[in-house]
């Protein structure tokens, strides 16, 4: 008799965005006449620009003629959008990463998801808390995380790191050992950044500890502070310590065609092997490399009229956090991120707990938001809106939400 994997046995349901789901679906079926805003979901609601638009018609064209035919694309992705991804988002900046540390995927999720898997089972990992769900869960599939303690709402051998406004979300390097540590910044769900020198302090802790972090970048694009840095290589001897990754999703609206990119820097070496060669290596056996039209697609967004465009979608999600963020504040409200990312983080009123204020934001503004503790026990007591909304629907539910 087969054995199934027991460790999948210790995820904890889906239980926020089902929970979400019922309790919209009953209200809504209750009061038919009223019209719900969503300003809960992180799916993006643009549509893709003119440019990218273009170049997929072309690239399908490609595919029609047997000259221009593509079969499998190169494992670890096309050169062309190895080299564009450098040239833009590392040389430009100042950061000597090469084309053979870029490694094309389907997007951020499934790398922040598979990653764990080159290093060994023993090693205990660190997440923020609140965190990204995916971190943690991927590590409770592969065993890394203990038992789920009901008390706690956490993982037995997880390192939690707090982050609470008594910290400005950013948190404390850790007090006991851990292999691997996963950081996003700008933040889901928080939406706070933090700078150049605090991220330094996480990569100084790294390179003396032996640890390694996953740096999570998928908000990149959304950083408008200057002191605030675009990658983890800014920083000094980040190449030794840290594996980056990023999406096109939340820049050029990719959420649905998919592409991302990992970067893993040949100098990091943990022992004795380069977690460069390993990455490839898993790359090259498991997966088979995000399509041609795609990665044309991504490699458009590079182009001087794909980053004009690009721009106009970050700007026009940002427009709306600027309208939550100062709409809140006037209210009374005490507001966090939005600034470098398209979410706002709010404390919630009077003491309520995350899912009375949902109750009460559905039932009497009906807005539906997003309770923080669903991103871990440090987030009751706050709550997360988005900013990938309509300009229309934004201002709606931030108008009403001010008129409570
Ligand atoms: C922190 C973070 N990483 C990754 C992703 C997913 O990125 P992708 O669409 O590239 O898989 C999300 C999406 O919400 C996210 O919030």
């Amino acid at each position: 008799m087969v054995k199934i994997n027991e460790n999948y046995q210790k995820l904890q349901g889906s239980y926020l965005f089902s929970t979400i789901a019922k309790k919209v679906g009953a209200y809504a079926e209750a009061n038919p006449d009223r019209k719900i805003i969503r300003l809960g979901i992180g799916d993006v609601t643009r549509p893709l620009t003119p440019t990218i638009i273009k170049t997929l018609h072309n690239a399908v064209d490609e595919m029609a003629d047997e000259k221009t035919f593509r079969g499998y694309a190169p494992d670890l992705g096309y050169d062309f959008l190895r080299k564009a991804v450098c040239d833009n988002d590392y040389r430009a900046r100042g950061c000597a990463i090469e084309e053979d540390e870029i490694f094309i995927s389907d997007g951020a999720k499934p790398d922040s998801g598979n990653i764990q898997e080159i290093f060994g089972n023993d090693n205990r990992i660190a997440v923020c808390d609140p965190v990204y769900p995916v971190y943690v869960d991927s590590n409770v599939m592969a065993g890394r995380a203990g038992d789920y303690v009901e008390s706690t709402g956490r993982y037995s051998d997880i390192l939690y790191l707090p982050c609470s406004a008594g910290n400005n979300f950013a948190p404390e390097l850790p007090e006991s050992e851990c292999g691997l540590i996963y950081l996003c910044f700008p933040n889901n769900p928080t939406g706070m950044a933090i700078t150049k020198d605090e991220l330094q302090k996480w990569v100084d802790y790294a390179n003396e500890h032996g640890s390694v972090i996953i740096f999570d970048a998928a908000y990149e694009a959304y950083i408008s502070e200057e002191n605030v840095p675009h990658s983890i290589y800014e920083c000094d001897g980040a190449k030794t310590c840290a594996i980056e990754l990023h999406s096109f999703s939340k820049n050029a609206g990719f959420t649905g065609l998919r592409l991302g990119y990992a970067v893993v820097p040949k100098e990091l070496v943990r022992g004795g092997v380069s977690l460069n060669s390993l990455w490839a290596r898993r790359h090259a056996t498991k997966y088979n490399g995000a399509p041609y039209i795609v990665q044309r697609a991504g490699e458009a967004v590079y182009s001087p009229e794909g980053k004009k465009e690009i721009r106009g979608l970050v700007d026009f999600y940002m427009e709306n956090a600027s309208y939550i963020l100062s709409g809140l504040k006037k209210a009374g409200y005490t507001v966090f991120g939005g600034v470098n990312s398209p979410y706002i983080w709010l404390a919630t009123p009077d003491n309520m707990s995350s899912w009375d204020f949902f109750d009460h934001l559905l039932e009497d503004a009906n807005v539906v938001g997003t309770p923080g503790v669903g991103f871990g026990s440090c987030g009751e007591g706050y709550f997360r809106l988005t900013a990938f909304g309509s300009h229309e629907n934004t201002k709606e539910a931030v108008d009403r939400i001010c008129r409570l």
